[in-house]
Protein backbone atom coordinates (compact mmCIF):
# COMPACT_ATOMS: atom_id res chain seq x y z
CA UNK A 1 0.00 0.00 0.00
CA UNK A 2 1.35 3.34 -0.77
CA UNK A 3 0.13 5.70 1.14
CA UNK A 4 -2.47 4.58 4.11
CA UNK A 5 -5.45 6.90 3.62
CA UNK A 6 -6.62 8.69 7.19
CA UNK A 7 -10.64 9.04 6.89
CA UNK A 8 -12.10 12.24 8.58
CA UNK A 9 -13.61 11.10 11.62
CA UNK A 10 -10.98 10.03 14.10
CA UNK A 11 -11.49 7.69 17.33
CA UNK A 12 -9.56 6.21 20.00
CA UNK A 13 -8.24 2.80 18.82
CA UNK A 14 -8.18 4.17 15.38
CA UNK A 15 -5.81 1.28 13.16
CA UNK A 16 -4.15 4.00 10.86
CA UNK A 17 -0.81 2.22 11.85
CA UNK A 18 -2.23 -1.45 11.71
CA UNK A 19 -4.10 -0.75 8.85
CA UNK A 20 -1.15 -2.32 6.71
CA UNK A 21 -0.76 -5.02 8.51
CA UNK A 22 -4.23 -6.07 8.80
CA UNK A 23 -4.76 -5.55 5.19
CA UNK A 24 -1.57 -8.05 4.29
CA UNK A 25 -3.84 -10.82 6.00
CA UNK A 26 -7.28 -9.71 3.86
CA UNK A 27 -8.45 -12.51 1.27
CA UNK A 28 -11.80 -13.37 0.15
CA UNK A 29 -13.61 -13.58 -3.22
CA UNK A 30 -14.11 -10.57 -5.75
CA UNK A 31 -17.88 -11.07 -5.06
CA UNK A 32 -18.31 -11.16 -1.44
CA UNK A 33 -18.88 -8.32 0.92
CA UNK A 34 -16.47 -6.46 3.57
CA UNK A 35 -18.35 -6.16 6.53
CA UNK A 36 -16.74 -4.43 9.46
CA UNK A 37 -19.16 -3.94 12.60
CA UNK A 38 -17.01 -2.18 14.34
CA UNK A 39 -15.98 0.21 11.44
CA UNK A 40 -15.00 3.43 14.23
CA UNK A 41 -13.12 5.14 11.46
CA UNK A 42 -13.77 3.37 9.30
CA UNK A 43 -9.90 3.30 8.20
CA UNK A 44 -9.71 -0.30 7.73
CA UNK A 45 -12.02 -0.85 4.87
CA UNK A 46 -12.04 2.92 2.97
CA UNK A 47 -8.57 1.72 2.53
CA UNK A 48 -9.37 -1.69 1.17
CA UNK A 49 -12.05 0.15 -0.85
CA UNK A 50 -14.00 -3.10 -1.57
CA UNK A 51 -17.32 -3.27 -4.15
CA UNK A 52 -19.68 -4.25 -1.42
CA UNK A 53 -19.13 -3.71 2.11
CA UNK A 54 -21.22 -3.38 4.72
CA UNK A 55 -19.80 -0.48 7.86
CA UNK A 56 -21.57 -0.87 11.10
CA UNK A 57 -21.20 0.75 14.16
CA UNK A 58 -23.86 1.10 17.66
CA UNK A 59 -22.39 4.82 18.00
CA UNK A 60 -25.52 6.56 15.21
CA UNK A 61 -23.35 9.56 15.08
CA UNK A 62 -20.22 7.90 12.57
CA UNK A 63 -23.02 6.49 10.74
CA UNK A 64 -25.40 9.53 10.25
CA UNK A 65 -21.97 11.14 9.35
CA UNK A 66 -21.38 8.71 6.76
CA UNK A 67 -24.58 8.72 5.65
CA UNK A 68 -24.76 12.51 4.75
CA UNK A 69 -22.01 12.13 2.62
CA UNK A 70 -23.50 9.50 0.60
CA UNK A 71 -26.47 11.42 0.02
CA UNK A 72 -24.77 14.48 -1.00
CA UNK A 73 -25.63 16.72 2.10
CA UNK A 74 -22.14 16.58 3.58
CA UNK A 75 -19.57 17.08 0.06
CA UNK A 76 -16.24 18.55 0.21
CA UNK A 77 -17.10 22.52 -1.28
CA UNK A 78 -19.93 22.44 1.60
CA UNK A 79 -17.34 20.99 4.27
CA UNK A 80 -14.53 23.90 3.56
CA UNK A 81 -17.17 26.42 4.28
CA UNK A 82 -18.18 24.95 6.87
CA UNK A 83 -14.72 24.50 8.82
CA UNK A 84 -13.43 27.93 7.86
CA UNK A 85 -16.51 29.71 9.27
CA UNK A 86 -16.81 26.95 12.64
CA UNK A 87 -12.84 27.93 12.67
CA UNK A 88 -13.20 31.50 12.24
CA UNK A 89 -15.60 31.44 15.18
CA UNK A 90 -13.23 28.99 17.76
CA UNK A 91 -10.46 31.40 16.50
CA UNK A 92 -12.34 34.24 17.82
CA UNK A 93 -13.77 32.31 21.30
CA UNK A 94 -11.84 29.40 21.82
CA UNK A 95 -13.26 27.07 24.61
CA UNK A 96 -16.80 29.14 24.72
CA UNK A 97 -17.28 28.05 21.11
CA UNK A 98 -16.57 24.71 21.68
CA UNK A 99 -18.54 24.06 24.40
CA UNK A 100 -21.65 26.35 22.32
CA UNK A 101 -21.44 23.85 19.78
CA UNK A 102 -21.18 20.54 22.10
CA UNK A 103 -24.32 21.94 23.44
CA UNK A 104 -26.11 22.02 19.86
CA UNK A 105 -24.82 18.46 19.06
CA UNK A 106 -26.29 17.00 22.28
CA UNK A 107 -29.37 18.73 21.60
CA UNK A 108 -29.80 18.31 17.56
CA UNK A 109 -26.94 15.50 16.68
CA UNK A 110 -25.62 17.35 13.82
CA UNK A 111 -23.29 15.19 11.46
CA UNK A 112 -21.38 18.70 10.69
CA UNK A 113 -21.26 19.24 14.66
CA UNK A 114 -20.24 15.87 14.77
CA UNK A 115 -17.34 16.33 12.35
CA UNK A 116 -15.91 20.16 14.05
CA UNK A 117 -16.28 18.62 17.47
CA UNK A 118 -13.77 15.22 16.45
CA UNK A 119 -11.23 17.79 15.25
CA UNK A 120 -11.40 20.05 17.43
CA UNK A 121 -12.05 17.78 20.90
CA UNK A 122 -9.15 16.50 22.95
CA UNK A 123 -7.23 13.88 21.33
CA UNK A 124 -9.99 13.47 18.89
CA UNK A 125 -11.55 10.68 21.24
CA UNK A 126 -15.30 10.00 20.76
CA UNK A 127 -16.60 9.81 23.96
CA UNK A 128 -20.23 9.97 25.76
CA UNK A 129 -21.87 9.87 28.73
CA UNK A 130 -24.25 7.40 30.21
CA UNK A 131 -27.60 9.67 28.33
CA UNK A 132 -26.14 9.60 25.16
CA UNK A 133 -24.15 13.18 25.87
CA UNK A 134 -21.08 13.81 23.70
CA UNK A 135 -18.72 15.09 26.87
CA UNK A 136 -14.89 14.77 25.33
CA UNK A 137 -13.09 18.25 26.26
CA UNK A 138 -12.14 20.96 24.22
CA UNK A 139 -8.66 20.45 22.82
CA UNK A 140 -7.78 23.70 23.53
CA UNK A 141 -6.55 24.96 20.14
CA UNK A 142 -8.21 27.56 18.64
CA UNK A 143 -6.01 27.85 15.70
CA UNK A 144 -7.35 24.28 14.71
CA UNK A 145 -8.69 25.05 11.40
CA UNK A 146 -5.85 26.53 9.83
CA UNK A 147 -6.39 26.90 5.94
CA UNK A 148 -3.89 23.44 5.75
CA UNK A 149 -6.11 21.30 8.34
CA UNK A 150 -9.05 22.31 6.71
CA UNK A 151 -7.88 21.76 3.37
CA UNK A 152 -6.97 18.19 4.63
CA UNK A 153 -10.00 17.18 6.08
CA UNK A 154 -11.51 18.31 2.67
CA UNK A 155 -9.76 16.49 0.97
CA UNK A 156 -10.34 13.38 3.32
CA UNK A 157 -14.05 13.74 3.09
CA UNK A 158 -13.24 13.69 -0.84
CA UNK A 159 -11.71 10.46 -0.81
CA UNK A 160 -14.74 9.21 0.73
CA UNK A 161 -17.36 10.23 -1.24
CA UNK A 162 -15.44 8.91 -4.50
CA UNK A 163 -14.73 5.43 -2.84
CA UNK A 164 -18.52 5.34 -1.93
CA UNK A 165 -19.70 6.47 -5.49
CA UNK A 166 -18.72 3.48 -7.62
CA UNK A 167 -19.34 1.12 -4.66
CA UNK A 168 -21.98 -0.99 -2.77
CA UNK A 169 -21.87 0.20 0.52
CA UNK A 170 -24.01 -0.06 3.20
CA UNK A 171 -24.00 2.06 6.02
CA UNK A 172 -25.62 0.70 9.21
CA UNK A 173 -26.67 1.51 13.25
CA UNK A 174 -26.80 -1.78 15.02
CA UNK A 175 -25.17 -3.92 17.54
CA UNK A 176 -22.51 -6.76 16.48
CA UNK A 177 -24.90 -9.01 16.72
CA UNK A 178 -27.42 -8.18 14.47
CA UNK A 179 -24.62 -7.91 11.52
CA UNK A 180 -22.76 -10.36 11.75
CA UNK A 181 -25.68 -12.93 10.74
CA UNK A 182 -25.68 -11.26 7.16
CA UNK A 183 -22.59 -12.55 6.37
CA UNK A 184 -22.26 -15.67 3.83
CA UNK A 185 -19.52 -17.76 2.65
CA UNK A 186 -17.74 -15.09 0.22
CA UNK A 187 -17.76 -12.16 2.74
CA UNK A 188 -14.88 -11.54 5.26
CA UNK A 189 -15.78 -9.91 8.45
CA UNK A 190 -13.43 -7.80 10.38
CA UNK A 191 -14.28 -7.28 13.30
CA UNK A 192 -12.33 -4.55 15.77
CA UNK A 193 -14.99 -4.50 19.46
CA UNK A 194 -13.38 -2.25 22.07
CA UNK A 195 -10.41 -4.32 23.93
CA UNK A 196 -12.26 -6.06 26.61
CA UNK A 197 -11.85 -4.08 30.31
CA UNK A 198 -10.32 -1.07 28.78
CA UNK A 199 -13.41 1.08 27.60
CA UNK A 200 -15.83 2.65 29.94
CA UNK A 201 -18.15 5.15 28.01
CA UNK A 202 -21.44 4.45 26.17
CA UNK A 203 -20.65 2.97 22.66
CA UNK A 204 -17.78 1.57 23.61
CA UNK A 205 -18.66 -0.33 26.88
CA UNK A 206 -17.40 -3.89 26.46
CA UNK A 207 -18.34 -6.81 28.63
CA UNK A 208 -17.44 -10.17 28.58
CA UNK A 209 -20.76 -11.36 27.41
CA UNK A 210 -20.09 -9.08 24.53
CA UNK A 211 -16.78 -11.10 23.68
CA UNK A 212 -18.63 -14.64 24.47
CA UNK A 213 -21.67 -13.63 21.85
CA UNK A 214 -18.88 -12.62 19.40
CA UNK A 215 -16.86 -15.57 19.29
CA UNK A 216 -19.71 -17.54 19.79
CA UNK A 217 -21.20 -15.96 16.08
CA UNK A 218 -18.34 -16.04 14.43
CA UNK A 219 -17.59 -19.48 15.49
CA UNK A 220 -20.22 -20.08 13.09
CA UNK A 221 -20.03 -18.17 10.33
CA UNK A 222 -19.31 -19.21 6.98
CA UNK A 223 -17.43 -15.94 6.23
CA UNK A 224 -13.74 -15.79 6.35
CA UNK A 225 -13.04 -13.41 9.83
CA UNK A 226 -10.30 -11.50 11.05
CA UNK A 227 -10.93 -9.77 14.97
CA UNK A 228 -8.26 -7.42 16.49
CA UNK A 229 -7.75 -7.54 19.92
CA UNK A 230 -4.91 -7.19 22.24
CA UNK A 231 -2.28 -10.20 23.31
CA UNK A 232 -0.31 -8.45 25.74
CA UNK A 233 1.73 -5.63 27.73
CA UNK A 234 4.22 -5.82 29.91
CA UNK A 235 2.00 -5.70 33.03
CA UNK A 236 -0.90 -8.02 31.90
CA UNK A 237 -2.28 -10.26 29.50
CA UNK A 238 -5.70 -10.32 27.46
CA UNK A 239 -7.01 -13.78 29.80
CA UNK A 240 -9.57 -14.33 27.21
CA UNK A 241 -7.68 -14.62 24.27
CA UNK A 242 -7.30 -18.34 25.79
CA UNK A 243 -11.05 -18.26 27.08
CA UNK A 244 -12.32 -17.34 23.90
CA UNK A 245 -10.09 -17.28 20.64
CA UNK A 246 -7.79 -20.45 21.01
CA UNK A 247 -9.23 -22.69 18.12
CA UNK A 248 -8.47 -19.74 16.00
CA UNK A 249 -5.26 -18.39 14.29
CA UNK A 250 -3.02 -16.00 15.88
CA UNK A 251 -0.45 -13.13 14.54
CA UNK A 252 0.84 -10.81 16.50
CA UNK A 253 1.94 -7.74 16.24
CA UNK A 254 4.39 -4.70 18.66
CA UNK A 255 2.41 -1.43 18.55
CA UNK A 256 2.56 2.14 20.48
CA UNK A 257 -0.30 3.65 21.46
CA UNK A 258 0.39 7.50 21.95
CA UNK A 259 -3.38 8.44 23.11
CA UNK A 260 -4.19 9.31 26.72
CA UNK A 261 -2.25 8.65 30.30
CA UNK A 262 -3.60 5.35 30.95
CA UNK A 263 -0.48 2.72 31.53
CA UNK A 264 -1.35 0.68 28.02
CA UNK A 265 -1.36 3.70 26.44
CA UNK A 266 2.14 4.70 27.12
CA UNK A 267 4.13 1.65 26.56
CA UNK A 268 4.09 -1.00 23.02
CA UNK A 269 0.99 -3.25 23.59
CA UNK A 270 1.48 -6.94 21.43
CA UNK A 271 -1.28 -6.33 19.39
CA UNK A 272 -3.55 -9.61 18.10
CA UNK A 273 -5.42 -10.77 15.05
CA UNK A 274 -7.22 -13.83 15.21
CA UNK A 275 -8.98 -15.41 11.93
CA UNK A 276 -10.75 -18.20 10.91
CA UNK A 277 -7.69 -18.99 8.23
CA UNK A 278 -4.45 -19.12 7.37
CA UNK A 279 -3.27 -15.91 6.20
CA UNK A 280 -2.33 -16.50 2.44
CA UNK A 281 -4.46 -19.27 1.82
CA UNK A 282 -6.93 -17.64 -0.93
CA UNK A 283 -10.83 -17.57 -0.02
CA UNK A 284 -11.46 -20.59 -2.89
CA UNK A 285 -8.43 -22.81 -1.17
CA UNK A 286 -10.28 -21.74 2.26
CA UNK A 287 -12.94 -24.76 2.51
CA UNK A 288 -10.19 -27.31 2.27
CA UNK A 289 -7.89 -25.79 4.62
CA UNK A 290 -10.78 -25.19 7.26
CA UNK A 291 -10.37 -27.93 8.67
CA UNK A 292 -7.21 -28.61 9.96
CA UNK A 293 -6.99 -25.42 12.16
CA UNK A 294 -6.75 -26.17 15.32
CA UNK A 295 -4.42 -24.33 17.15
CA UNK A 296 -3.13 -23.65 20.11
CA UNK A 297 -2.37 -20.13 21.82
CA UNK A 298 1.11 -18.70 22.01
CA UNK A 299 1.87 -18.88 25.78
CA UNK A 300 4.59 -15.81 25.24
CA UNK A 301 3.99 -13.10 22.86
CA UNK A 302 6.84 -13.25 20.03
CA UNK A 303 7.61 -9.78 18.52
CA UNK A 304 5.67 -9.72 15.09
CA UNK A 305 4.62 -12.42 12.83
CA UNK A 306 3.84 -15.96 14.39
CA UNK A 307 1.12 -17.88 13.91
CA UNK A 308 0.03 -19.96 16.65
CA UNK A 309 0.31 -23.17 14.39
CA UNK A 310 3.75 -24.10 15.44
CA UNK A 311 4.99 -26.72 18.69
CA UNK A 312 6.79 -25.15 21.60
CA UNK A 313 10.19 -25.89 20.80
CA UNK A 314 9.83 -24.37 17.28
CA UNK A 315 7.97 -21.32 19.02
CA UNK A 316 11.11 -20.40 20.95
CA UNK A 317 13.36 -20.93 17.95
CA UNK A 318 11.61 -18.57 16.77
CA UNK A 319 11.45 -16.13 19.66
CA UNK A 320 15.07 -16.28 20.11
CA UNK A 321 15.32 -15.27 16.26
CA UNK A 322 13.24 -11.97 17.04
C1 LIG B 1 -11.96 0.11 18.60
S1 LIG B 1 -13.27 0.96 17.84
C2 LIG B 1 -13.09 0.52 16.16
C3 LIG B 1 -11.92 1.25 15.55
C4 LIG B 1 -11.80 1.08 14.06
N1 LIG B 1 -11.42 -0.23 13.64
C5 LIG B 1 -10.78 2.08 13.54
O1 LIG B 1 -9.68 1.71 13.15
O2 LIG B 1 -11.11 3.27 13.56
C6 LIG B 1 -14.66 0.05 18.36
C7 LIG B 1 -15.99 0.52 17.80
O3 LIG B 1 -16.99 -0.43 18.20
C8 LIG B 1 -18.21 0.26 18.43
N2 LIG B 1 -19.03 -0.62 19.27
C9 LIG B 1 -18.94 -0.84 20.60
N3 LIG B 1 -19.83 -1.77 21.01
C10 LIG B 1 -20.51 -2.16 19.89
C11 LIG B 1 -21.55 -3.11 19.65
N4 LIG B 1 -22.08 -3.81 20.64
N5 LIG B 1 -21.99 -3.29 18.38
C12 LIG B 1 -21.45 -2.55 17.36
N6 LIG B 1 -20.47 -1.61 17.54
C13 LIG B 1 -20.00 -1.43 18.79
C14 LIG B 1 -17.79 1.57 19.06
O4 LIG B 1 -18.77 2.55 18.87
C15 LIG B 1 -16.48 1.87 18.31
O5 LIG B 1 -16.71 2.71 17.21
Amino acid sequence: MSKVFVPPIKCQGIKTKLAEWILAQVTFADDGCWIEPFMGSGVIGFNLRPKSAIFADKNPHLIRFYRAIQSGEITPARAKVFLESEGAKLSNAGQSHFNAVRARFNKEGSPWDFLFLNRSCFNGIIRFNSKGGFNTPYGHKPERFAQAYVTKIVNQIDYVSKAMRNSHWEFVCADFRDIINRATKNDLIYCDPPYLGRHVDYFDSWREVDERDLAALLAKTKALFIISTWHSNQYRKNTSLKKFWSDFTMLTREHFYHVGGKEENRNPMLEALVMNFEPGVSATDFESSREVKQLALMEKPVRYRVTTSVSTSRRHAIKSKC
